[in-house]
């Protein structure tokens, strides 16, 4: 940062405030993760500089000979990776990679499906009057049965009623493996497009160790930056399946990009997206997606054990969510205070929660981060007795207190952890010795 700290010390200093707080903290949302020195160091470059609306040897700005090959060569790996016949690595972000094909496949109005937000969908997959696809389009939503887990049976008569002409498959915290397969059967049924949002687990399904929708798909969508361990940013894939039922599906999902919802491609990010295609290529991926697994399953049996209710009793992916209703703790509460304690993870809602989002009734959490910090089983264990600790030391406190929400807005969160401090304190000092011994890894 040597630049960085003569011409704006104020950034470089909030910068590297950032970084020793990753360096000393447990990450536990299922979301993030740590991007590779090589990832970054393409972030960090001149391709920042260029325009490049269009596509390669279709640009409506000069200069872009070499951008074209960067993009081209991000596209080719994606291809191979994917094993599909149709890439666009354009998009800024999940969110707008999930509009743009909702504006290439469908009409204002046209109905759509996905899952609820507090059965584990995300707010582009319909959330009604908040969002845009919820506003936008007819979107009737699908939820998890009351034991946490996905019925296909009751959404294929969901959606044999409701008759949508796009049903997505994809989830934030649903802890489940999707049965693509069972989506494409019941998509058939109303000729409906079968979208699948491969964000969270896109890692795993490269890995081979969470279903592929490539075969059942007809478009698929994912971010980079979660699993994948790429730079900020998202792809969608066409599949064979998409281009049989509409030869023109690639070409119209180029449009909904540019000109229809986007403007000049992010050049650096998308070379910093070919490294991490690259790196995801290589065998030591496929390993460390299997540990995101095994530390999960690990994570989720120890918490049941200690006698947590989690959304369907545990995990088969990266993420599980706990449910806190019955220590009578808020989501938010649970997670400041663990957060005071060095581990960091989100407040969620759980299925059928009645709490708004802000103060839900529970905290979601997933293992992407820490096994790339090198974490095994072991260190796994470490982390569910400390959170236990400090879910344990609020409840006993602050029984029954913290369901009021009305009560909670009014009290600020130190107020409301203030209890349990020591107890925060102490494994605070451990977590950071624990993150000393794991430090962020600068290469894959
Ligand atoms: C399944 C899923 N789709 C889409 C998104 C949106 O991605 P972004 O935050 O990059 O817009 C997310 C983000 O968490 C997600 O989990």
């Amino acid at each position: 940062m040597k630049y960085l700290k003569k011409t704006d010390p104020e950034i470089a200093r909030l910068i590297k405030l950032e970084e020793k707080r990753q360096e000393e903290t447990l990450m536990m949302i299922p979301s993030e993760n740590y991007a590779s020195e090589a990832v970054m160091e393409a972030l960090g470059t001149r391709l920042t500089n260029k325009y490049s609306e269009g596509y390669s040897n279709a640009r409506y700005y000069q200069g872009n000979k070499i951008i074209d090959q960067v993009e081209t060569l991000c596209i080719e790996r994606a291809k191979k990776l994917f094993n599909v016949p149709y890439v666009n690595v354009q998009p800024y972000s999940g969110s707008p990679a999930n509009t743009a094909v909702f504006f290439a496949l469908l009409e204002p109005g046209d109905k759509i499906t996905g899952l609820s937000l507090p059965s584990g969908g995300h707010l582009t997959h319909g959330v009604p009057k908040v969002t845009f696809s919820g506003k936008y389009f007819n979107s009737v939503q699908y939820d998890v049965a009351k034991n946490g887990w996905i019925d296909y049976d009751q959404l294929e008569k969901f959606v044999l009623k409701e008759k949508p002409k796009l049903i997505v498959a994809g989830t934030t915290h649903y802890p489940r493996k999707l049965d693509f397969k069972r989506f494409a059967k019941i998509a058939e049924k109303v000729n409906a497009f079968l979208m699948a949002d491969i964000s969270h687990v896109v890692g795993m399904v490269i890995a081979g160790v969470y279903p592929d929708p490539v075969p059942h798909a007809h478009v698929v969508t994912t971010t980079t930056h979660k699993t994948l361990r790429g730079p900020r940013g998202a792809i969608i894939l066409v599949t064979n399946k998409g281009l049989r039922r509409d030869p023109d599906m690639g070409k119209k999902i180029n449009s909904a990009i540019i000109p229809g919802l986007q403007g000049g491609p992010h050049n650096n990010v998308t070379a910093a997206l070919a490294v991490a295609f690259k790196e995801a290529s290589k065998k030591s991926f496929t390993h460390y997606n299997e540990q995101i697994v095994k530390n999960a399953k690990v994570l989720a049996n120890d918490l049941v054990k200690k006698g947590y209710d989690l959304q369907s009793g545990g995990t088969d992916t990266h993420v599980m969510v706990i449910d806190l209703r019955k220590q009578k703790i808020l989501g938010n509460t649970a997670a400041e205070a663990l957060e005071e304690a060095g581990i960091v993870l989100n407040r969620n809602k759980v299925p059928f929660d009645t709490n708004p989002p802000f103060y839900p009734s529970g905290i979601r959490m997933g293992t992407p981060g820490l096994t790339s910090r090198g974490m095994k089983e072991k260190e796994m264990k470490l982390i569910a007795s400390w959170i236990d600790e400090v879910l344990k030391g609020i409840s006993i406190t602050k029984k029954g207190l913290n369901l009021d929400i009305s009560k909670e807005r009014k009290r600020s969160i130190r107020e409301q952890i203030v209890y349990s401090t020591k107890v925060l304190k102490k494994i605070n000092q451990e977590v950071k010795k624990l993150c000393k011994r794991f430090p962020v890894r600068r290469a894959y």
